[in-house]
Order: structure tokens, then sequence, then C-alpha cells
């Protein structure tokens, strides 16, 4: 890994959990974290577990964070969360347009942009997702599609203290991950529109088995992780991968 970019390991973990299940991978997650060097790593999860997560998490090295934020400070927007709530319960971290955002709740890149600066005027740092469908890909449009996606934010302010996710479409939940090169491709075009410092994550599909070799990559900071980040071993295994080299 080049410069001073500390790797992190970022788990989403969607609309899944319980209490108990949340306390028990948690527990797990935080017991064997103890030992042995880590990367940075913290979980994005739903916005009512935040109040347990922050008990439970509240001096360890794993932080937490939610999944989407209301562009909005506050005011008549029914079902929506701000910033500044979020920051209340401790979260350090907030994903602002995952594509699941974008395409099953519409939301266009103005939006995700006025989400990203109201996460960071309320001190938040924003994991911005962007990434191309299959369609795009295969049309040869993947640098067209994610640089506009984060031209709409980098208008909107600073990217310092920001991380970048690059999450193609297709290999989300799919078990179809990008190859290395693939991903390291799209990594180095959208290093080039922001800081060396910056930090930008790969996520889709990333497992325990797949891990080494993405973030051997050298713009590969570390992952987003979903559907592993639910499994203990899983996503620690992915962390240990992220601590090491
Ligand atoms: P996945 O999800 O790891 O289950 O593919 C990644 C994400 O959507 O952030």
């Amino acid at each position: 890994m080049g410069m001073a970019r500390t790797r992190l390991v970022a788990g989403n973990w969607k609309m899944h959990g319980s209490r108990a299940a949340n306390r028990a991978l948690l527990d797990a997650i935080v017991k064997a974290m103890g030992k042995g060097a880590s990367a940075e790593c913290a979980v994005c999860v739903p916005f009512p577990y935040l109040q347990q997560v922050s008990g439970q998490l509240a001096g360890t090295a794993l932080a937490w964070g939610a999944q989407n934020v209301s562009e909005h400070a506050q005011g008549a927007y029914t079902g929506e969360v701000s910033a500044a709530m979020l920051a209340e319960f401790g979260c350090r971290y907030v994903i602002v347009g995952h594509s699941e955002r974008r395409h099953l709740y519409c939301e266009s890149d103005a939006q995700v942009a006025a989400k990203f600066a109201a996460a960071q005027g309320a001190g938040l740092v924003p994991i911005l997702c962007v990434g191309e469908t299959l369609a795009e890909r295969d049309a040869g449009l993947t640098e067209e599609v994610v640089a506009r996606q984060l031209d709409a934010v980098l208008g909107k302010g600073a990217f310092s203290d920001a991380v970048l996710a690059y999450e193609p479409v297709w290999a989300i939940g799919t078990g179809r991950t990008a190859t290395p090169h693939q991903a390291q491709a799209v990594h180095a075009f959208l290093r080039k529109r922001l800081s060396r410092e910056a930090r930008i994550l790969y996520g889709g599909s990333v497992k325990a088995g797949n891990a080494t070799a993405l973030f051997a990559m050298p713009d590969i900071d570390g992952g987003l992780i979903g559907g592993a980040s639910l499994v203990a071993q899983e996503f620690l295994a992915i962390v240990q991968a992220a601590a090491k080299g």
C-alpha cells in the first residue's frame, strides 16, 4: 500500500439483524479483534440498532455507522434521519449513494451530493459509493459513469477525510467479484480525481477467499463488505487480509 493510507474494512449489514444476532456477531468480532494487528474497521447498521451497537462497541476498536442519511437538517420529512442524529449515537461513518439507494429509491447524483455535504457538516465521515451497471460496463461507459457520480459530489465541497467505495453494481450480492485488475483499473482512474491520501474501498462480493488478492492492488485501500460482514469468521478474515502487507 502506498502513502499513509490506513486500510479500512466496513461492513454494510443492509436490512439484516436482530438484537440477539447483532450481539453474538459483534461479540465474536470484538473478541477476535483484540488479538493481533488490525486494519481500521467499522459496521454500518440499520438505524434502530445504533443504540445497541453504540453501547456494545464503545471503547472497542470497532467503529460504527449508518447506511443512509437525510440531506436535510431537520423538519417535516417523515421517516428520515438527520446527520446530527447519527452523530448523537456516536457514528463515525455513514454510507451515501449506495447503488441500492440509487436504484431502488431513485436517489439522484444531486441528492447523493447533498447527503454527502450534510454528513460532513455533522462531523461524520461519508463513505460515497459509485459504480456502473453491467450494461454500462458492456457499453464501455464505466469511467464516464463513476466520474459523473464522483464529480457531482466533488463540486459540492472537499473530499478530505471522506472515503470512496467503488462498487460495480453487477458485483454486489451476486458472488461475481470484479477481478483485482478490473477493480484496480477503476480505482487508479478515480484516484486521479482525488488527493493521493483519499481512501478508495472496493465493494462487491468481497469474501475471505478473494480479499487478499484485491487488497494487494496499489489503489485498493480496503473493502465495503455486504453479505460476508454478517458472518463473524468471514468478516474477521477480511479484516486480517487488510491488516497484512
Ligand atoms: P456484497 O455487498 O458484499 O454482499 O456484494 C456489498 C455492498 O453492497 O456494499
